[in-house]
């Protein structure tokens, strides 16, 4: 994404060859600020406080900061407690548990001399995995809204997303934006309608930010809209992005997709979830049962932050001293009302045996 004349992506080594530079989110949208980690416990803690979010990002942060552990110091027991830090900071997203094994599986075997480079290297090819990923889904949501677009020629297509699993969920394009900003970019005229999702925000606050930067026309819609917008005809299609897909194709994502997901189906309208592989979960199968749901502090669902008139950014409460609030994160929404799962290798259906064939060598695992 260009910011202020610069390309950037959301993660990336700093000019000191060690520290990892990444986009304080928790900004957005008003301030467009860079924050610098140098240990894993400032990894940790940009993974916590959400300074990075989105499944992938989730992930590659955590690998960078067990590349950051074994800078500090490379034994077996700062490799463990690495892990252990790392992985507890937010439970649902499965690619950052998915990161931390796979670091673990490459760095365990080596001495302790040859750890530092390697976490180094690895990390670094996880980052260029994820965008090649998110490039091969851009390309395979293409033919869908290619398919969509010659039922109705010439006119818009309109896209409603949920939440942000678009650049600044991932370290370059984004899963679910992968699509949308390949067909905008190949001239297929596309309106995105984005769910402001509450209680963060991060429809009204990244999602529309990216889009406007990328100059991709949209609309942000109080989250109970898209039910209304599909009744009269006005999505052609949804996509969203997903923090863990169990094997037989439910997809856990952010709270409410479960409801456009209804919605979607009651109105014939289709509903495909943009999926890396590294976000499958072959050890669960039933994602209501088997997936923890994260629950966050309740100031989230009680406050607001945004700007005011006079360019303070300001925090109000707009929930009664007494009264509880609740703060479910994600929801789980099941394979029957998923169209398709959009991967790297296709675009697949959601049930076990097509998510098996398409990833045997992850399935069999
Ligand atoms: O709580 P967040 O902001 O980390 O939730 C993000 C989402 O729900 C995304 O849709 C998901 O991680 C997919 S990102 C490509």
């Amino acid at each position: 994404m260009n910011v202020n004349g610069r390309h950037y992506r959301t993660i990336w080594l700093n000019t000191d060859g060690w520290a990892v530079d990444i986009i304080d989110q928790t900004k957005f949208p008003h301030v467009f600020e860079t924050v610098t980690l140098r240990t894993p416990e400032e990894a940790a803690h940009a993974i916590k406080d959400m300074l990075v979010r989105g499944a992938p990002l989730i992930g590659v942060t955590a690998a960078y900061g067990m590349a950051l552990a074994m800078r500090q110091d490379a034994s077996d027991a700062a490799l463990a407690s690495a892990y252990d830090l790392l992985v507890k900071t937010r439970p649902t997203a499965i690619n950052l548990k998915w990161a931390l094994d796979e670091m673990t599986r490459v760095l365990r075997p080596l001495a302790a001399a040859e750890r530092r480079a390697a976490a180094y290297a690895r990390a670094a090819e996880i980052a260029e995995e994820d965008v090649a990923i998110n490039q091969a889904i851009g390309r395979n949501g293409l033919d869908i809204i290619r398919h969509i677009a010659s039922l109705k020629p010439g006119q818009t297509i309109n896209i409603l997303t949920h939440c942000n699993a678009g650049w600044l969920a991932t370290v370059d394009w984004g899963t679910a934006t992968a699509p949308i900003y390949t067909a905008h970019d190949a001239g297929i005229p596309i309106h995105v309608w984005v769910d402001e999702t509450r209680p963060r925000n991060q429809g009204a606050s990244l999602t529309a930010w990216e889009l406007l930067h990328h100059g991709v026309p949209h609309t942000v819609i109080p989250d109970n809209t898209g039910g209304h917008l599909m009744q009269h005809g006005l999505v052609d299609m949804a996509i969203v992005g997903t923090d863990r897909t169990t094997a037989q194709g439910d997809v856990c994502n952010k709270i409410g997709t479960y409801l456009k997901a209804l919605a979607a189906h009651d109105n014939g309208v289709p509903f495909y979830v943009a999926l890396p592989s590294p976000t499958i979960d072959f050890t669960v199968v039933d994602g209501i049962r088997e997936i923890p749901i994260e629950q966050r502090g309740g100031h989230e669902v009680s406050h607001l932050t945004g700007r005011t008139e006079d360019g303070r950014i300001e925090t109000v409460e707009i929930v009664p001293r007494g009264s509880k609030v609740a703060n479910y994160a994600f929801d789980v929404t099941p394979a029957r009302y998923v169209t398709g799962l959009i991967t790297e290798r296709g675009v697949i259906a959601a049930n076990r045996g097509a998510i098996a064939k398409a990833f045997p060598e992850r399935a069999a695992q």
